[in-house]
């Protein structure tokens, strides 16, 4: 991207241009990427454009809530609680990919519906850079690329930021003004904490990694991590009370990185990895370990899915 002001100009133009006067959705997470794509679809065509949020059950803690507060302005928002079809979706699956396309089939066909009802027959979409390289050299399918179904019900989809980097989607983001709790906001996978639960995805395994992933936010906050979270990685023994139990591991893990392509896992001092492990321990009765991910990316990717 040469020139952010341009660049601006030329999307906006362009979406324009391929939506014409048809209606179209937008796939809204709340992330920086869908949030910038979603600001230049509604400079480009305003009420042309219906902001679809899923509430997938596999969101951050507060999220839903902090999105209805956020796009507040936008009228046509719509908020769909899709936790039942998620988790029925989702049940008995433990393969990683397997995850990924249910989740993607999910979405799509969330939109499909919100679509048919909105008579909209475009969809805009926050794909960037690395989502396609990685989707295409096949290291793994966003949900939102590579995981989409065969047969899509829109006859076309607008990926604006799709050439961008993470770090150059904030710069378009702040140049538009977004809040700055979106603008630099921590990535977060569209399949939420999905790939941070590795086998089957439960409603306990689901508390306990939002739960777990809001502790870690809060605590490294101060190292201005470019990624941090937990994942509920498998059980183990441990000793609570007077009882043995066999209970939830958490992996923590923090990551340096520019755009998530490669990544460094941070140093963090043992005192505050402590006061972690005492919260995520005391504050969920059912995990005994609590363990801090070392490995850089490659050889491991970021997630753990
Ligand atoms: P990995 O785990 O592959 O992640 O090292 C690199 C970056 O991409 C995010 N990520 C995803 N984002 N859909 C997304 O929208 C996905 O399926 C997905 N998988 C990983 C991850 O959070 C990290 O920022």
């Amino acid at each position: 991207m040469v020139d952010v002001d341009s660049f601006i100009d030329e999307k906006i133009d362009e979406i324009a241009t391929e939506v014409g006067d048809e209606n179209a959705v937008i796939a809204l997470s709340g992330g920086v990427d869908s949030s910038t794509a979603a600001a230049l679809a509604y400079e480009a065509i305003g009420d042309q454009l219906t902001p679809v949020y899923v509430d997938t059950g596999l969101m951050r803690k507060g999220e839903t809530e902090q999105i209805r507060e956020t796009f507040d302005y936008m009228d046509s928002l719509r908020i769909v609680d899709a936790k039942d079809r998620f988790l029925d979706a989702l049940g008995g699956v433990t393969d990683p990919e397997e995850k990924r396309h249910a989740i993607g089939e999910g979405f799509i066909r969330e939109f499909e519906r919100e679509a048919k009802e909105t008579d909209a027959k475009q969809l805009v979409q926050g794909t960037i850079y690395p989502d396609r390289i990685e989707s295409e050299g096949n290291i793994k399918s966003h949900h939102n690329v590579g995981g989409l179904p065969d047969v899509v019900d829109f006859e076309g989809i607008v990926e604006p930021v799709r050439d961008l980097y993470k770090d150059e989607v904030r710069e378009v983001a702040r140049e538009l003004e977004l809040e700055e709790i979106i603008s630099e906001r921590m990535p977060f996978p569209g399949p939420g904490l999905a790939v941070r639960i590795i086998g089957e995805i439960t409603p306990e395994k689901v508390e306990v990694a939002r739960e777990s992933c809001h502790v870690v936010e809060e605590e490294l906050e101060e190292y201005e991590p470019w990624q941090a979270f937990a994942a509920v990685i498998g059980k183990a023994t441990g000793v609570k009370g007077d009882n043995r139990v066999h209970g939830w591991v958490v992996a923590v893990r923090s990551v340096e990185s520019r755009d998530g392509m490669t990544a460094r896992a941070q140093e963090i001092d043992w005192q505050t990895l402590q006061r972690i492990q005492s919260r995520i321990t005391g504050e969920n009765e059912n995990v005994a370990r609590v363990v801090y991910d070392v490995t850089h990316k490659p050889p491991a990717t970021i997630e753990y899915e």
